[in-house]
């Protein structure tokens, strides 16, 4: 990776540690996400910096904690404290009331107000303020998701000429969903102040071409199979795509130890004779948990030698749950469950185990071992890690992956998986059946086609392909963006 000899900082909204309180005693812990375990190994080499919020109430001691927790590390993180008040606007409204349902292509939830749009401009300003204070000549940013989209541009007005990288998470919604935004222009014009931008996958690269084609038409554009330019306002800004992955050994080689291998027989011995299919989500509107139900309970209906023979066990963890449409998401479940298992139980079956908890490490990876089948149906996502996680901890090769056609993970596990549209609860009913009656031999080689998939391009290929991009194929100066074809695709 030619990260040659500088520092890398990263910038995200959260920082990658959980502050809690037991009692009156607050404690810090590391978190599990993936992004930390992509970066950890570059940043503790570099002996870089993360800069981001830590996710806890602003009573909380976070520069306390983390002075003491920075102490046993290589890399430092610095916190970024953001009042009460910039949590509910900027946090919980903007970027999860505005851009978060907006870019997910779903506009029933999409709400916005001029206070919140203030509260992210405001914060995105903070975080800038704070990296052009830490940053020296060596450093090498990368900001994260949608949370920050303004940072660059509010770097660049502050005088920091540093190349600025970034990377979006979440998908970019076609230009038709994205004039929506009241600040289309302002935003769109902002994210152009970086210098490479990378998106999970190529639609949604194409997606922002297209809305800089028809809000910004001035720009020109050019495009190439694995990176295009904008030149715009005498700057250039890279465009790629870099679908982000997990670390493959790490689960494959963590689905070999004893304690999972116990914690999958334990689920399986009290669900007997049963084939599991697994749904493990955020609480978030976004996965399609209600349709997965309702696909379910059609598969029940439709093919009656299921019942009694197929449970689903849907895992939801806990996120965002002061959004409103997030507690009437975790409500609606309830109902549905309730619904369905009082239609369809019998004397030592329920056709749904719904939990809504987390799952520790030795849980999550039994969960992957047990369960014949995962049923990975977003009805948008950026990507789907859990997909990735599940072939790579289905070390016997006999699990079927039923993934959405509208996740980002489609575009690479199309060949292996049982794809679906998770708003069609007929085919998704007919998909589950076919996994439900699919033999060992099929099971076995389309999983073999997805973990080598998931293997060949884990996560450390993902921070190479975004690092390394970054310095080579750049034109010279020598270049003159008058002369270039306008048409993109
Ligand atoms: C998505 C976003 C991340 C975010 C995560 C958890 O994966 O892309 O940026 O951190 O959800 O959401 P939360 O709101 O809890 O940070």
């Amino acid at each position: 990776m030619c990260l040659s000899n500088k520092k890398l900082v990263v910038v995200s909204n959260r920082l990658p540690v959980a502050i809690y309180q037991e009692g009156d005693q607050w404690h810090i812990k590391p978190s599990t996400g993936g992004l930390v375990t992509a970066l950890a190994p570059t940043i503790t080499r570099t002996k870089g910096m993360w800069l981001g919020w830590p996710g806890c109430s602003p009573d909380a001691p976070a520069a306390k904690l983390l002075t003491e927790y920075n102490k046993n590390r290589d890399y430092r993180l610095i916190p970024i404290l953001i009042t009460r008040e910039e949590i509910e606007k900027f946090y919980f409204g903007f970027s999860n009331n505005t851009i978060w349902p907006l870019f997910h292509d779903l506009l029933g939830h999409f709400s916005f107000s001029l206070d919140e749009w203030h509260s992210y401009l405001e914060v995105n300003r903070r975080f800038a303020e704070l990296i052009a204070d830490v940053i020296r000549p060596d450093s090498f940013i990368w900001i994260h998701d949608y949370h920050l989209l303004l940072v660059g541009h509010l770097l660049r007005e502050m005088g920091v000429r540093h190349y600025l990288n970034f990377f979006l998470h979440i998908p970019f919604p076609g230009y038709d969903l994205y004039r929506r935004l009241p600040w289309k222009h302002e935003i769109l014009k902002a994210i152009l102040d970086y210098d490479h931008i990378g998106f999970q996958t190529p639609s949604d690269r194409r997606n922002f071409i297209q809305c800089i084609k028809w809000l910004i038409p001035e720009a020109v554009r050019t495009m190439n199979k694995r990176q295009s330019i904008i030149y715009y306002n005498h700057h250039r800004t890279k465009l790629g795509y870099y679908p982000i992955s997990i670390d493959f050994n790490e689960f494959n080689e963590g689905g070999k130890a004893r304690e999972v291998a116990d914690a999958a027989w334990f689920l399986h011995e009290n669900l007997n004779s049963r084939i599991l299919v697994l749904g493990l989500d955020r609480l978030d509107y976004t996965k399609g948990i209600p349709n997965r139900f309702l696909a379910f309970e059609r598969l029940l209906e439709k093919y009656p030698d299921t019942i009694g023979n197929i449970s689903l066990i849907q895992i939801v963890v806990p996120s965002r749950t002061k959004v409103p449409d997030y507690m009437k998401l975790k409500t609606d479940l309830d109902t549905l469950t309730g619904r369905i298992n009082s239609r369809f139980s019998q004397h030592g079956w329920v056709p749904i185990h719904y939990q809504f908890r987390e799952l520790d490490r030795t849980q999550l990876l039994g969960h992957y071992r047990a369960c014949e089948i995962a049923l990975i149906t977003p009805l948008r996502d950026g990507m789907n890690l859990v997909a990735k996680e599940y072939c790579a901890s289905s070390i016997d090769n006999n699990g079927v992956l039923i993934l959405s056609e509208f996740a980002g993970a489609a575009a690479q596990l199309s060949r292996g998986a049982l794809m679906v549209n998770p708003y069609d609860l007929e085919s998704t009913a007919d998909a589950i059946y076919r996994a439900f009656t699919m033999t060992l031999e099929e099971r076995r080689r389309r999983m073999k086609i997805l973990r080598s998939e998931v293997k060949r391009n884990d996560v450390a290929r993902w921070v190479n392909w975004f690092l390394s991009s970054e310095f080579n194929s750049l034109p010279s100066d020598g270049y003159f963006p008058e002369t270039i074809d306008r048409q993109t695709s």
